[in-house]
């Protein structure tokens, strides 16, 4: 799965945000290591705080049909109705979801815009002096 590839995955993922306060949609595209795609977008709640990222919910997808460990993660958004003109970064609350489940050495996220701009970066390089499993030293 190239990135190119996998950044239509989450444009397409993005058409399902369900996003009727913010309306800034949001799609990813997370690969697991033996190369299923999960696909995720924001969905939004009245009571604001219940919104769930579309990071999230392409991880909680995955993890619920067992899949554990993961290879990198396309993003993709921006304001409803049209292309994203912008590189959308995951938020902390997110990162740290990946920190549970990710080597944060190998783990990619790229972001992308809708017209063609990339950007990839480690887990490591977004949530630097991240605190996962390994640093409750019981498992
Ligand atoms: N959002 C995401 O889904 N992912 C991100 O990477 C950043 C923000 C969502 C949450 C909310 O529905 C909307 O974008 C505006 O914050």
């Amino acid at each position: 799965m190239t990135n190119e590839e996998l950044i239509l995955e989450a444009k397409k993922a993005r058409e399902h945000a369900y996003t009727p306060y913010s309306h800034f949609q949001v799609g990813a595209a997370l690969v697991t290591k033996s190369g299923k795609i999960y696909h995720g977008c924001n969905i939004e709640n009245a009571a604001y705080t219940p919104t769930n990222c579309a990071e999230r919910t392409a991880f909680f997808r995955a993890v619920y049909e067992g899949e554990r460990e993961f290879e990198k993660i396309a993003v993709v958004g921006g304001p409803e109705g049209s292309e994203a003109d912008e590189l959308c970064a995951p938020c902390g609350v997110c990162r740290q979801v990946m920190m549970e489940f990710c080597d944060p050495e190998t783990f990619q996220i790229i972001l992308a815009d809708g017209k063609g701009k990339c950007l990839e970066r480690t887990l490591k390089e977004m949530l630097p002096f991240g605190f996962g499993p390994e640093n409750l030293g019981n498992n």
